[in-house]
């Protein structure tokens, strides 16, 4: 094994630093843990992140402590876990043998049958266990919405969950002992002062040296969450082209709120960018609730979502409705884009060769703007759209003076609706104005039929959302008035 640190993958596992060169980037945690470590106590279901059976902890320093979450192993890169500790279900077991007491709550409620995707549930709700000493079953129901179970109808393990911190505090991964300085200590043995450069993956350090390695090799593939790209190996079985990662570089890691709103970085993974997002627009809570599952925003990106421009993509129609820009970065060139501008087609974007996504800005929403947004999917959780509508109207003297409406779905691309927004501005918001809007969308947009909706379906889902928005807006206004007569 060479010397050379900046070729070798390290992590910590187990107790021990685990050193790793020579194979390829894409190569999955997953396969490293049951092709290389023969640790096959994690599972593979659906190498897609859908079902949870791979489930792993990856801690991750943070300040002055460290941060555990919950990973899916069949779509994350190794390399990317370089630096982090690594916690899979047979690290739980304490030396004297005993159950940790996510194992021991399992075992007391029932909560496996066959058992292969106890592993997954384990390893999420340990996830829980060591950030949330009291989880409610609302967070323990949102911690397992990426694990799926086709034995136990998931009572009895949502019972475990929910008892698990009754059990005696375990001398091992107990929250204090996942904590300990020993540990942080021991991950910061592994900081780095150049970054990875493997053969077909570069982990660039700053940002400025991003920029220049992305613009000295713009046919590169950056590489931020992989849960889009992951699927691209696991599933299509595609040979990468040498991979820039951008999850290392501390500048694209920052959420700054100013003035001027947000500005989220390209590396910051769902799971930080959307609170910061709801915190701001607590309309749009649902739809991060709805947002694929935790272990997937924890690895996925905001910027990644935006960048891959799927038609479906969830976060777009809403923050282009919320009048979100970005910033482009080519070398030391910047440059600011109104989101809706990115989009030139399907899989078209306004980037030039070596040109990136630096960053989003969301500006901080007016008393006088009214935002909705809707997603519609056969599953409430971790399900794909069929359709997604972004509504924000701003009104003032009872009249729409801007609207910015926005679906996903309904083209080949994320796509505002230009002629349902005339049918409104200018006039008051009603039922008359509403339903000429309604039959705008047909101006906007000739929506495909696919596997999720057809067509007709779409267009008319749509209008309906258009009428959900106004009659929200009047009921609200209604119980207003009428909290007001009551007062
Ligand atoms: P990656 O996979 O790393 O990259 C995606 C694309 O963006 C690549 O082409 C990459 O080169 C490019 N890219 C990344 N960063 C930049 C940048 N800064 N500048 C330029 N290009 C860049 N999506 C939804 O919209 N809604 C869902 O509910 C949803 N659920 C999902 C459920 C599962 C189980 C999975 C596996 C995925 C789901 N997704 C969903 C899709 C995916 O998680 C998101 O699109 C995610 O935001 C992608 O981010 P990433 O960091 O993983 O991107
Ligand atoms: Fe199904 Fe990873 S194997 S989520
Ligand atoms: Fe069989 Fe959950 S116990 S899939």
């Amino acid at each position: 094994m060479t010397a050379d640190p900046t070729a070798t993958i390290r992590f910590r596992l187990d107790g021990e630093t685990v050193a790793v060169q020579d194979l390829p980037a894409t190569t999955t945690v997953l396969e490293w843990l049951r092709e290389h470590a023969g640790r096959c106590g994690t599972k593979e279901g659906c190498a897609e992140g859908d079902c949870g059976a791979c489930t792993v902890v990856l801690g991750s320093r943070d300040g002055e402590g460290v941060r555990y979450e919950a990973v899916n192993s069949c779509i994350r890169f190794l390399p990317t876990i370089d630096g982090k500790e690594l916690v899979t279900v047979e690290s739980l077991q304490a030396p004297d043998g005993s159950l940790h007491p996510v194992q021991q709550a399992m075992v007391d409620h029932h909560g496996s049958q066959c058992g292969f995707c106890t592993p997954g549930f384990v390893m999420s709700m340990l996830a829980l266990y060591l950030n949330d000493p009291a989880p409610t079953r609302e967070t323990v129901l949102q911690s397992l919405a990426g694990n799926l179970c086709r034995c136990t109808g998931y009572r009895p393990i949502i019972e475990a969950a929910r008892s698990m911190d009754a059990y005696p505090t375990p001398t091992h991964w107990s929250r204090a002992e996942a904590a300990a300085t020993e540990r942080v200590a021991d991950l910061a043995t592994l900081a780095r002062d150049e970054g990875l450069r493997l053969p077909d993956l570069h982990a660039p350090r700053t940002l400025d040296e991003l920029a220049e390695a992305y613009a000295a090799a713009p046919d590169s593939l950056l590489l931020a969450g992989a849960t889009d790209i992951g699927l691209w190996v696991t599933k299509e079985l595609r040979e990468l082209p040498p991979m820039i990662y951008l999850g290392e570089v501390a500048e694209l890691q920052r959420i700054d709120n100013g003035p001027d709103g947000l500005r989220i970085g390209a590396a910051v993974p769902l799971s930080r960018a959307w609170p910061a997002i709801v915190a701001q627009h607590p309309a749009l809570a649902e739809l991060a609730q709805r947002f694929a599952s935790p272990p997937v925003c924890n690895s996925g990106t905001l910027i990644g979502n935006i960048a891959n421009g799927s038609p479906i993509g969830d976060s777009m129609p809403a923050l282009i409705a919320c009048g979100a820009e970005l910033t482009l970065r080519h070398g030391a060139q910047r440059r600011r884009l109104a989101l809706e501008a990115l989009y030139l087609g399907y899989q078209q974007k306004d980037l030039a060769p070596g040109e990136f996504i630096e960053a989003v800005h969301l500006p901080p929403p007016t008393e006088d703007q009214h935002l909705a947004c809707y997603k519609l999917a056969k599953r409430f959780d971790q399900d794909i759209s069929g359709l997604c509508a972004a509504i924000r109207l701003t009104e003032a003297d009872g009249c729409v003076t801007e609207a910015r409406i926005a679906f996903g779905g309904m083209a080949a691309t994320p796509a505002r609706a230009r002629n349902t927004e005339a049918a409104l501005e200018g006039r008051a918001l009603s039922a008359t104005s509403i339903d000429a809007a309604a039959a705008a969308l047909a101006q906007d947009f000739t929506p495909l039929s696919d596997m999720r909706a057809s067509s007709d379906y779409r267009l008319r889902a749509a209008g309906n959302l258009l009428r959900r928005y106004h009659l929200e807006r009047t009921q609200a206004a209604d119980c207003l008035r009428v909290t007001e007569v009551e007062a």
